[in-house]
């Protein structure tokens, strides 16, 4: 089935959905003529969003919500529910990053990275997924791991950590939808490798006491701005990525070649129990891909 037959005229909860990634995967929902709930902390990015949506003939809601709070994300549920209906797509986008030694990373950072990026989805899954299952009809989650969640890179260890646990709580949990017997429902973990995005600009660094922390952790910023230079849009990932998900498809890939090699890579590594090797080449090149 076209991602149009599969999705058209449901409802997509998106959380992170005032920027980048979120808002692409919003836009094209919306093209496919789904009902769209924004979620986002930056209240003016989904009223802003809402607006575009509904200027171009689309139905959307804005709904600020912080994903680290369990009660306000099963508030978040009980409303969509109650308010605009059941929901056949839960994206749990929202996340963040964080640059810098892990030594040098300040606790409150790490914790900031984990409440957002791993326990903002499990909040998620919590709060939706009871009622996607007791819908009893064709639902759908996606969780938004990364390349990161099959790579290891210096310098933003918090994040990979993170991207490596959705990617983990995702396998599972696709494993107890089928061990329960709830078929209607369909996981699956979302890989982008590299799309335009606010995610470095905003990402947290060290401690700006310690200098040479500091130039560690920014140097890696600057690395991936480069890569964003050459990053693909939003709107064009989030197509990739529907017309995966209703192909079947586990692994939504935003750029096949380029995240395969990454998920082979790791394979290689593991398989021969070779120590992970640091690599000089970090630029993302679209032409190779
Ligand atoms: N951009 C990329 O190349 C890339 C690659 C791989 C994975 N990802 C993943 O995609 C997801 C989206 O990232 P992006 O690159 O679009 O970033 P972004 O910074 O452009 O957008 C993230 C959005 O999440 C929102 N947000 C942050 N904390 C929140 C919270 N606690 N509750 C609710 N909303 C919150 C922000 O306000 C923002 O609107 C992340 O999980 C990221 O790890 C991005």
């Amino acid at each position: 089935m076209s991602a149009r037959d599969t999705f058209a005229g449901g409802v997509a909860v998106i959380t992170g959905a005032g920027a980048g990634i979120g808002a692409g995967l919003a836009r094209h929902a919306s093209s496919l003529g789904m009902t769209v709930v924004l979620v986002d902390i930056d209240a003016g990015a989904v009223a802003g969003l809402r607006a575009e949506l509904e200027a171009a003939g689309g139905v959307a809601v804005d709904a600020v919500c912080d994903v680290r709070d369990p009660d306000a994300v099963q508030e978040l549920a009980d409303r969509v529910y109650r308010d605009v209906g059941p929901v056949r797509l839960l994206v749990n986008n929202a996340g963040v990053e964080q640059f810098g030694y892990l030594w040098d990373t300040p606790v409150a950072n790490w914790n900031r990275i984990m409440d957002i990026n791993v326990d903002g989805v499990f909040h998620g899954v919590r709060a939706f997924l009871p009622k996607m299952i007791d819908a009893g009809t064709p639902a759908w989650v996606w969780n938004m791991s990364s390349i990161g969640g099959v790579a290891v890179v210096p310098l933003q260890a918090p994040y990979i950590v993170t991207k490596h646990a959705v990617l983990a709580l995702t396998e599972c949990l696709h494993l107890e939808v089928r061990h329960a017997g709830h078929d209607h429902i369909h996981v699956q973990a979302v890989l982008p490798g590299a799309v335009v995005s606010n995610i470095f600009e905003s990402a947290r660094g060290v401690d700006d006491s310690d200098s040479e922390a500091v130039t560690a952790a920014e140097s890696q910023r600057a690395a991936m701005l480069d890569i964003k230079a050459a990053a693909m849009d939003p709107v064009a990932a989030a197509e990739v990525v529907f017309d995966q998900a209703a192909a079947g498809e586990f692994y939504l890939l935003t750029q096949p070649e380029y995240v395969s090699s990454a998920m082979t890579e790791r394979a290689r590594v593991l398989s021969t129990r070779q120590a992970p090797q640091l690599r000089t080449e970090r630029r993302f090149d679209p032409a190779k891909h």
